[in-house]
């Protein structure tokens, strides 16, 4: 397959300098690690209370991965705070991991299109919207592929390069490259609600939202999915996607959240999980709390 790749366009791309749009739980996240590879990152958020501790995350995991004190400042230095997006302008990589919104992400990439390097990558990493409707209002939306990572990212290797109908193997090659120059395990994928992992996996945790919503203990689901072999429960788990994430996917799979529920409770009482401290769980230290 990286063969194939490899002709589609992989081949010879560089990606030094990349710049991811949004800090939260995935930017933060993607950034660090193309960070700890190598790359040279500038990361963007309105809100540069997101952009701080995106920042200390990334050094707990320069720590973690690399030897010495010198690396890990090295690296330090490879991952910059850009509130204003002066990064976009000499990025090889343009990654947006803003919030699940359509007209955001619209927004967002009308607005940096014009100043874009020829032959740039231009990603998003939407977790449900059709790329075609993200894509639409772009001078040129063939340039415009996923990059789907998954959370937490340091773990996990899969990369969705999502193909929207625009897209040429060229494009599609070079995410699929960039991907592997990052150390991860690209699949290439159609654009459709919730891709492929999402699509099988969130009906699974929308299931065990369900049992527990009609009077399941959670730790109970949780501990039975991992004796199963899962290495998270799948309670656990959509804490960990972040509530109004799992809302948004739930929506675009056509299986929207019930208003009534405790979970549609939970997203308006602003308990969105993990990143918020509390969702189904309560979150100290990274770890789910669990009572029973
Ligand atoms: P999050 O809520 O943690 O972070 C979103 C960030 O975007 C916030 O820091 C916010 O301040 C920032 N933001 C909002 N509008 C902005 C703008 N106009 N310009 C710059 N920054 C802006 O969300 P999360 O979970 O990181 O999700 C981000 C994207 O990644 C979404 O599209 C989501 O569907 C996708 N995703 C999420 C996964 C998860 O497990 N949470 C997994 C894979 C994809």
């Amino acid at each position: 397959a990286s063969e194939s790749l490899k002709k589609q366009g992989a081949k010879g791309a560089k990606f030094a300098r990349v710049h991811v749009i949004g800090a939260g739980v995935m930017g933060g996240d993607i950034a660090a690690w193309c960070a700890l590879r190598g790359m040279a990152v500038t990361l963007q958020d309105i809100e540069m209370e997101r952009i701080k501790p995106a920042l200390e995350r990334g050094k707990a995991l320069f720590k973690k991965r690399l030897k010495s004190k010198r690396e890990v400042d090295t690296a330090m230095l490879r991952l910059e705070a850009d509130p204003k997006g002066k990064g976009v302008a000499r990025a090889d990589v343009i990654i947006e991991a803003v919030v699940e919104k359509l007209e955001v992400k619209q927004a967002i990439f009308s607005g940096i299109e014009d100043q874009l390097k020829p032959g740039a990558i231009l990603a998003t990493n939407t977790s449900s919207i059709e790329l075609e409707r993200i894509a639409e209002g772009l001078k040129d939306p063939a340039r415009l592929i996923g990059l789907h990572f998954f959370n937490p990212v340091a773990q996990l290797p899969l990369v969705e390069v999502i193909r929207s109908t625009f897209n040429s193997d060229a494009e599609i090659g070079k995410g699929a490259g960039f991907a592997l120059a990052i150390g991860k395990s690209p699949v290439v994928v159609k654009s459709a609600p919730g891709f492929l992992v999402n699509r099988v996996l969130m009906p699974y945790m929308l299931g065990a939202v369900k049992r527990v919503e009609a009077g399941e203990s959670k730790e109970l689901l949780d501990a039975a999915a991992v004796a199963f072999g899962m290495p998270m429960g799948p309670i656990e788990l959509m804490d960990t996607v972040g509530l109004d994430v799992g809302q948004s996917v739930a929506r675009e799979l056509g299986q929207a959240v019930p208003a009534e529920s405790k979970f549609a409770g939970l997203v308006s009482a602003g308990k969105l999980g993990r990143k918020t401290g509390e969702g189904f769980y309560k979150w100290v230290d990274g770890k789910a709390q669990k009572g029973e």
